[in-house]
Order: structure tokens, then C-alpha cells, then sequence
């Protein structure tokens, strides 16, 4: 095992990707086992009140999960799905490209290193991605170039509430039910210990707002999910000033 790969994912979110190879296959299985995962990725596109015939980036889009309700919300639009797992990519394919034709489309790409042109797209959607990015501020300092002028952007990520009991609340949930279940589930482990280590670590939404403002982005705001998700799963939303 080479040093890189001994390292905890925690420390080396580069190789985040590759470890989701390993488990595409179960993924859709887990998320649909985890209630509310797909309805609430609904809710955060709905959220965004996409017209419905705007070029939308859905970043980090894994199988799929979360470039569906945008292409239902997208009726004469266009969807293009980023990721940089293969594994996870064949499966969007499988699961979308039949039914959607040409209206999606899907590239293997870093995105902490996107190459698109700047005001490509009239909208970003990305789902559980942000808190995998080895330097998040550097890339919504990126994504804010990518989007047209009045573009929206929308993070769905988890994000511990500003409340005392968000985090006690999580690591109960994390290491007591998703660990354990998705293990058995998908037969390893390391990347949702790596998940409930880099959703405490990451920005409360009071501060992620903070770096949105500071990546340039106006009219921001934070609203949380339904029912258990509330104190921790959040759609953020956030515009590109108008030229
Ligand atoms: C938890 S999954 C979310 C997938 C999908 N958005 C959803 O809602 O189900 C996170 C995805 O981010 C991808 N990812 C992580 N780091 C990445 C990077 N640097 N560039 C592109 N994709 C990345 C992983 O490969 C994985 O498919």
C-alpha cells in the first residue's frame, strides 16, 4: 500500500473519488435505503426555481442521484454531470443517458480543476460535494466564474446547525447507524468513516454563508431540510451580481 493510500481520506481528499469507485455499485442501493435522500435532493432543486430551460453543472453528481430532479425541473434544458469517480460516472449513464438523451450529458472531471469557460452555465447544482474539495474556498472562487452573471448557485450538503445539540446529534448518528449499516451494505467501511469525519469538519452554515459572500456571491441563504435531516443537511443558495 503506497503512503497515499494508507493516509486517513480526511487528509487526502484527492483520493476521494476512488474510494467511491468501490461502492457505485452499492450506492443507489444505500441511498435509497436512507430515507428521504432523493426527496430532499428534489426539494433543494425546487428551491432554486430553475425557469426551466437553462444549462445547469450538476458538480459531483455520482450516479445520478441529484442530476435527476434537475433535468425533471429542466424540461427544455440541458444538464451536464461532473465527477471524477469512473464508477460512479458509468453508473449515471446507465441510469440517465437512455432516458434523457440528449438533454444530458456526463465528463470525468476534477472539479477542483473544471474546464469549462467562464459564464458557461446559468446554473450550478451541487449535492454533498462541496465538503469534498481539498480547498472549498478556491473552488467557489472557480464555480463563481463559471456561472453567467445573475446565475444561481445551489449547495444541498450537510452542515451542522449553529445549535449546541447538531454535532452530539450526528456523531450518534453517524458512528452508531451509518457506519455500521452502510459497511455491511457495501462491504467497506473507510469512506463513511471519512464521511462523518468531513461533515463535523466542515463549515457550520453560518460560516459556509460567510465564504460565499467572500467568494463574491450575493443574496445568499441557508435553509435546512425536513423532519430528522433539519439539524444537519442544508440547501444553500447564493447568485452571481448581475454584470
Ligand atoms: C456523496 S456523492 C454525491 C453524489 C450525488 N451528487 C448525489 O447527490 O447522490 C459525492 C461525489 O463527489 C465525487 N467527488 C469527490 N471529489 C470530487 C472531485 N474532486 N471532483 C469531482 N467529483 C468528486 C465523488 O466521486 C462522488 O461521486
Amino acid at each position: 500500500m503506497s503512503e497515499a493510500s494508507s493516509m486517513p481520506l480526511i487528509e487526502n481528499k484527492p483520493a476521494v473519488p476512488k474510494e467511491f469507485n468501490k461502492i457505485a455499485r452499492r450506492y443507489d442501493l444505500a441511498t435509497f435505503l436512507n430515507q428521504g435522500y432523493a426527496s430532499d435532493l428534489r426539494l433543494s432543486v425546487e428551491r432554486m426555481g430553475l425557469q426551466g430551460d437553462e444549462k445547469v453543472l450538476d458538480l459531483c453528481c455520482g450516479t445520478g442521484k441529484s442530476t435527476r430532479p434537475c433535468l425533471e425541473a429542466l424540461p427544455k434544458g440541458h444538464v451536464i454531470g461532473v465527477d471524477f469517480s469512473e464508477g460512479m460516472l458509468e453508473m449515471a449513464k446507465a441510469n440517465l443517458s437512455e432516458k434523457f438523451g440528449e438533454r444530458v450529458e456526463f465528463q470525468l472531471q476534477d472539479a477542483m480543476n473544471l474546464d469549462f469557460p467562464e459564464a458557461s452555465f446559468d446554473a450550478i447544482f451541487m449535492a454533498y460535494g462541496i465538503r469534498n474539495m481539498s480547498d472549498p474556498e478556491a473552488c467557489l472562487r472557480q464555480l463563481y466564474r463559471l456561472l453567467k452573471p445573475g446565475g444561481q448557485i445551489c449547495f444541498h450538503e450537510y452542515s451542522l446547525a449553529d445549535r449546541w445539540y447538531a454535532r452530539p446529534y450526528w456523531l450518534v448518528l453517524g458512528y452508531g447507524f451509518v457506519v455500521p449499516f452502510c459497511t455491511v451494505l457495501t462491504g467497506t467501511s473507510r469512506i463513511f468513516r471519512y464521511l462523518i469525519k468531513s461533515v463535523d469538519r466542515f463549515l457550520r452554515p453560518s460560516a459556509f454563508l460567510k465564504a460565499l459572500d467572500a467568494a463574491g456571491f450575493v443574496r445568499t441563504t441557508a435553509q435546512p431540510l425536513r423532519s430528522w435531516r433539519a439539524p444537519i443537511l442544508h440547501t444553500f443558495r447564493a447568485y452571481k451580481p448581475e454584470a
